[in-house]
């Protein structure tokens, strides 16, 4: 298939465009590298031996997106491109709204114009909001209580999908639904550079790893869990990638379906932790600080859905996720 992926330079696009060379498929990427950098397609090429077409673009610049509709036939489009910083996204959020709304409007726009009928698209477990802590099933209701502008970024969307396959019977739009993904491809090739100081939790351990940062805060070891700290779903990224290759078989029906994307195991904070420490041979500093505001003491995903209908299930363990952190960090080092 031709597939257009948006956004396909950054952390889990990159990922996802492997897995497509990988088998065969023919990849054409839209992507502004506002939170990547163009070598990653040179890291693609290394271990693929296909360099996919790449345009430098924003999807808010509706005539250049819809030349390269005219200039090429999608069978399918994956839409990753968007701002993803919960922060910023409350400081900017007209920023956020812009970017993420506006952009997948363009996009859809392009489609309904070149008939391109088919997407999956990158959501996010903050859809469920902070009502729904614990074990989260996709038949549970979504949008109520998401604290930040980029969550409800996702959730629009997700509504917007929904209404797009109403009016068009045969469109067919797949929402998967992000845990926490950590890790990288196992060659250290690709993988996560936030700029700054990070706010998510891998991203900042490795900069405390590689002596960048001089030590974890780890929000709040008062929480209703086992040990006190807060448990999310962490999936490996290469797992999470190939749940986009699964989802192709359903998109052959028409309509809207979401996926939880989570290996439907929680590890907390102090486990991932500990487990980076095992893993490198050295401790991590960290302390224990006040709770982050509007954290969920713990979210998982029930991913049996995903294992019925897509057939797709996390095979990778925190184990390798920390493996693969360290050759990443021993590449770029
Ligand atoms: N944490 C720390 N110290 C840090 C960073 C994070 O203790 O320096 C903790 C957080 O308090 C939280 C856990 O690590 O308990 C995970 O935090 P992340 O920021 O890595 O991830 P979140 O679960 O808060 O958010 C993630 C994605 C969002 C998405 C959300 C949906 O980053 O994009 O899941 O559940 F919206």
């Amino acid at each position: 298939m031709k597939i257009l992926v948006t956004g396909g330079t950054g952390y889990i696009g990159s990922h996802v465009v492997t897995e497509l060379l990988n088998q065969s498929h023919e990849v054409v990427i839209i992507d502004s590298l506002v939170n990547s950098k163009v070598s990653v397609l040179d890291s693609i090429e290394n271990l693929t031996g296909k360099k996919p077409i790449f345009y430098h673009e924003n999807l808010i610049n509706f005539g250049t997106i819809e030349k390269i509709f005219k200039d090429h036939t999608f069978d399918l489009v994956i839409h990753f491109a968007g701002l993803k910083s919960v922060s910023e996204s409350v400081e900017k959020p007209l920023l956020y709204y812009q970017q993420n709304l506006a952009g997948t409007i363009n996009l859809l726009r392009c489609m309904q114009e070149f008939k391109v009928k088919k997407i999956i698209f990158s959501s996010s477990a903050t859809v469920y909001g902070s009502g729904n802590e614990g074990e989260c099933i996709e038949t549970m209701p979504t949008g109520q209580g998401i604290t930040n502008p980029y969550g409800k970024t996702k959730y629009m969307i997700e509504e917007i999908l929904k209404d797009v396959c109403t009016s068009d019977p045969e469109f067919s739009a797949v929402a998967l639904r992000y845990f926490n993904p950590v890790g990288n491809h196992s060659s250290g090739l690709l993988g996560e550079e936030p700029n700054g100081i990070p706010n998510n939790l891998m991203p900042y351990i490795m900069k405390v790893a590689s002596g960048e940062l001089e030590e974890l805060s780890i929000y709040g070891n008062d929480y209703n869990t086992p040990d006190g700290t807060c448990r999310r779903d962490f999936i490996h990224v290469v797992d999470l990638a190939n749940g986009h290759l699964a989802a192709f078989e359903v998109l052959k029906t028409p309509g809207f379906k979401t996926y939880n994307l989570g290996t439907g195991a929680p590890t907390s904070v102090l486990e991932m932790v500990n487990t980076f420490e095992k893993i490198s041979g050295k401790p991590l500093p960290h302390k224990f600080v006040e709770r982050r505001p509007g954290d969920l003491a713990e979210i998982w995903a029930n991913s049996s859905k995903a294992a019925r209908e897509l057939n797709w299930h996390a095979n990778l363990t925190i184990e390798d996720a920390m493996k693969d952190t360290l050759t990443f960090l021993k590449k770029h080092s």
